[in-house]
């Protein structure tokens, strides 16, 4: 079985290459993707690590000048996804989107850095990247931190990955509408509408890129243009562990001026994190940086935030809520609290579990020591995918296959898993 599986997963990967990247999925999603090319490479790299490295290096070769790496690259013209090049007009030579993604390459460099078996092959490409993934985190610091609090704001629900997360509901509703012009939507063509964010989260999400357009996409414009300002536990935490490995693979590198300043954004990340944590729920929870206030809603953001080295005492109080969680779910880990009022456990981000974030929480959970809780996320990983294939996502309640299929960074997780010592028999 175990084998089978990893063949499938190294055909989903392969069905979706287009030589030089890969697409989440034919038709939902027809370029490429920040963060789903970075947590693809380590499917990749299981298998071909040549190819992997061009993953992301393919990415990197579309980074902005001022260090910033695109959410999307629209490396060929397809009419079947809204909103398109036309849309963002960033006025790149290939077009991109004119915001960014979870910066989870430094994570995934290091990772394929160790395990690599071409070792030189490795150090020639790791050394390349090094300086670019470096130059991206210090945009993150410019553009996002202004006011140098530690932590990054996001200025648009897409940034977090996370699109139509309850997290962002508060924050978007103040987002206007008026001024929108008339779209169609695509999404809803390929997959269910009913697993799909709504209209109105669209016309905002619409809204919200209409007037970074209008800034002419200056970064250093939009963090205090944006009516959207949210500082993400997950997504920060994704930035912190990203500099620290940077840090590591800098040193074994010989880049020792790369090392210092990476080690200095980690430190204070992790210190700026705890004005995050709720006692109240056990685990961080976003901060609207227009009020100051933090957002009362318990998503899987603030579990995400283990992905980074929090203090023992908190990365603890998440392995419980965790394992609460399960006694309530069938199927860890959902991104939404299943008691809470807005779970929904078929639409997006609202509830389903997704295989990439169980990958991050359960890896940031073994680097505390919280081995239970990672054997349970693993096991229910696995089984999502015995149970209901390569889906996009899945019910944590009857494992239900939502959104698209055959989809790249779950099978790239499922590599993972199913390489670590005794995931499966
Ligand atoms: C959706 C997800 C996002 C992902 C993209 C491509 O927009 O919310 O995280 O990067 O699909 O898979």
């Amino acid at each position: 079985m175990k084998h089978t599986l990893i063949e499938q997963a190294q055909q989903v990967l392969r069905r979706n290459d287009r030589g030089t990247y890969t697409v989440p999925t034919h038709g939902l999603y027809p370029f490429q993707w920040n963060w789903d090319s970075a947590l693809s490479a380590l499917g990749f790299a299981h298998f071909d690590e040549a190819r992997a490295w061009t993953e992301i290096d393919t990415l990197f070769a579309h980074q902005w000048e001022d260090g910033m790496v695109p959410h999307i690259i629209f490396h060929e013209r397809d009419e079947g996804y809204f909103p398109g090049p036309d849309v963002w007009a960033t006025g790149r030579t290939v077009p991109t989107s004119g915001i960014t993604q979870p910066p989870v390459a430094g994570f995934a460099v290091r990772r394929m850095f160790e395990a690599a078996i071409d070792k030189n092959l490795a150090t020639e490409r790791a050394k390349a990247l090094l300086p670019r993934i470096h130059a991206w985190h210090k945009w993150f610091s410019r553009s996002r931190d202004p006011q140098g609090s530690g932590l990054v704001a996001i200025l648009h629900p897409w940034e977090s990955g996370r699109d139509n997360s309850v997290d962002w509901d508060v924050a978007l509703a103040r987002v206007p509408t008026e001024g929108v012009e008339p779209f169609t939507r695509l999404d809803t063509h390929h997959a269910n509408p009913a697993h799909r964010p709504t209209q109105s989260q669209y016309e905002r999400y619409i809204w919200l890129v209409q007037n970074f357009r209008s800034l002419g996409w200056d970064s250093t414009r939009l963090h205090d243009a944006s009516p959207f300002r949210v500082v993400d536990p997950g997504f920060n935490a994704i930035l912190i562990r990203s500099c620290a490995d940077l840090a590591e693979l800098a040193d074994q590198l010989d880049e020792p001026e790369i090392a210092r300043q990476s080690r200095e954004f980690a430190a204070r990340g992790i210190a700026a994190m705890e004005r995050l944590w709720s006692d109240v729920h056990g685990q961080y929870l976003c901060l609207d940086r227009t009020t100051g206030e933090l957002i009362d809603s318990p998503s899987i953001g603030g579990l995400l935030a283990v992905f980074a080295a929090v203090p023992a005492d908190k990365a603890a109080a998440i392995a419980r809520r965790i394992d609460r969680l399960g006694d309530v779910a069938k199927f860890l880990v959902p991104s939404h609290d299943p008691s809470a009022a807005e779970f929904d456990a078929l639409r997006y981000w609202r509830g389903p579990v997704w295989l990439i974030v169980n990958y991050m929480i359960a890896d940031g959970l073994r680097h505390a020591g919280q081995h239970a809780t990672v054997e349970r996320i693993v096991g229910d990983s696995v089984q999502l995918i015995k149970r209901s294939g390569f889906a996009e996502y899945y019910s944590p309640v009857t494992a239900e296959p939502c959104g698209g299929v055959h989809f790249t960074w779950t099978a790239a997780m499922v590599l993972e898993f199913l390489a670590q010592p005794g995931a499966m028999a």
